[in-house]
C-alpha cells in the first residue's frame, strides 16, 4: 500500500462477536467487549469526541496513539497501583481485567487551564473544595497539584464534585477515597517526572479506578492526549511572562476549531464539516505527542485487512484464557 492510501483510512467502529462474549458497549471512543464476567477486550477506535460529542470524521492513527501511550503508562505505574491491562494483541486493542468501575473521574491539575480557568475567570475561587489563590492568570502553575473530581454521568456532561460530596453520596468509603486520592497524586507525580524527562509539562489529567476482588485497580486510559494536557517545557516560562498562549499538546485545538466554527456542544448546534486538511492536522498532533512522549517514531499500523487481522489477533490471545 502506498503512503497516501495508508493515510486515507481510519477505524471508526468494530462489530465483532467473540467466543464467550457476554456484553458489548460502545463508548465515545472505545468499543468494549465483555468476555465471560472477568475480561474486557477494548478496541481504541479512531473516533474523536469533543464537548461530549463524537465528531463525524475519524482520525487515522489516533486509536493507536491512545492505546500505545496508555499501555506504556499502565506499565510505568504498576508499582504504584495494580491496573487492568493484561496484554495488547493489536496496536489498538487492550485485553484486561473487567473491574467494577467507580463512577468518579479523578482529575488532577497542576495549572490553571481549561475548565479550572473558565471557573476562575468567572470569579470562582473554589474548585471541588480546593481554594484557589487570587491574582492568577490562564495557564499559571498552581501552588501545588489539586484534585478536582467529576461524577462520571452515564449520560450527558460530567459534573464537578467535592471529596466531601463523594462521601455524602456514599460513592466510596472514606478509607477507599483516601487511598484513591493518594494514588491519583502518586500517579500524577510519576506522569510529571516522565513528561519532564521528555521536555513536556503534564498540565492536568484524569484517572479512573475500579474494583476487583475488593482491590483497587487503575482502569481505562492513562496520560493520553485524550485524558491529559501537555505543554512544552522549554517555552513555558517565556510564554507565560509574555502573556501568550502555551504550546499545547492536547485536544484543545480541536475544541478551539469547533468553537470558531460555531459548535460548542450545545443543543441545536450542528457539528461543522471537518475538511481533510483539518483531519490530517489532528493526526499530526497526535503523532507529535506520541513521539514527544515516547521518544520513538510511531510505527504506523496498517489499515489493510485491519478488521480481520485484529479479530484474529484477539482470538488468538483469548484462547489463553479459556
Ligand atoms: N478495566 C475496566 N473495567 C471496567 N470498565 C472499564 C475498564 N476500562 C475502561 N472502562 C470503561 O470503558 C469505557 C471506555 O470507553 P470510552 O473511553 O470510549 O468511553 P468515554 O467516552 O470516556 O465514556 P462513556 O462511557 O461515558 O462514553 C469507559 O466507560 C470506561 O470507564
Ligand atoms: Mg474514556
Amino acid at each position: 500500500m502506498n503512503s497516501e492510501a495508508r493515510h486515507m483510512k481510519a477505524l471508526t467502529s468494530t462489530n465483532y462477536f467473540f467466543k464467550n462474549q457476554t456484553n458489548f458497549y460502545r463508548g465515545k471512543v472505545r468499543d468494549v467487549y465483555s468476555i465471560k464476567d472477568d475480561l474486557l477486550v477494548v478496541v481504541a477506535c479512531d473516533r474523536i469526541s469533543a464537548f461530549d460529542h463524537v465528531l463525524p470524521k475519524s482520525i487515522p492513527f489516533k486509536g493507536q496513539v491512545l492505546n500505545e501511550i496508555a499501555a506504556l503508562f499502565l506499565e510505568a505505574t504498576s508499582d504504584i497501583v495494580p491496573n487492568w491491562k493484561i496484554s495488547t494483541p493489536d496496536p489498538q486493542v487492550t485485553i484486561g481485567h473487567h473491574c467494577e468501575a467507580i463512577p468518579i473521574e479523578f482529575v488532577v491539575r497542576n495549572y490553571l487551564t481549561g475548565h479550572a480557568w473558565r471557573v476562575y475567570k468567572e470569579g470562582g475561587r473554589m474548585l471541588c473544595g480546593n481554594k484557589l489563590p487570587n491574582g492568577l492568570k490562564e495557564n499559571d502553575r498552581l501552588p501545588q497539584p489539586i484534585i478536582t473530581p467529576a461524577t462520571k454521568a452515564s449520560s450527558g456532561h460530567d459534573e464537578d464534585i467535592s471529596l466531601d460530596a463523594i462521601l455524602d453520596n456514599k460513592l466510596v468509603s472514606k478509607k477507599q477515597l483516601d487511598k484513591l486520592v493518594e494514588t491519583a497524586f502518586a500517579l500524577f507525580e510519576r506522569g510529571k517526572e516522565y513528561a519532564a524527562d521528555r521536555g513536556l509539562i503534564l498540565v492536568d489529567t484524569k484517572y479512573e479506578f475500579g474494583k476487583k476482588d475488593s482491590k483497587i485497580y487503575l482502569i481505562d486510559e492513562v496520560h493520553t492526549p485524550d485524558s491529559s494536557r501537555f505543554f512544552y517545557l522549554d517555552s513555558y516560562e517565556d510564554l507565560q511572562a509574555k502573556g501568550k498562549p502555551q504550546r499545547q499538546l492536547s485536544k484543545e485545538f480541536v475544541r478551539e476549531w469547533l468553537m470558531e466554527n460555531g459548535f460548542q456542544g450545545l443543543k441545536g448546534e450542528v457539528v461543522p464539516d471537518m475538511p481533510d486538511a483539518f483531519v490530517q492536522s489532528i493526526t499530526d498532533r497526535y503523532t507529535e505527542l506520541y513521539e514527544a512522549m515516547t521518544g520513538a517514531k510511531i510505527k504506523h499500523r496498517s489499515y489493510e485487512n485491519i478488521i480481520d487481522d485484529m479479530e484474529a489477533a484477539i482470538n488468538e490471545e483469548l484462547t489463553k484464557f479459556e
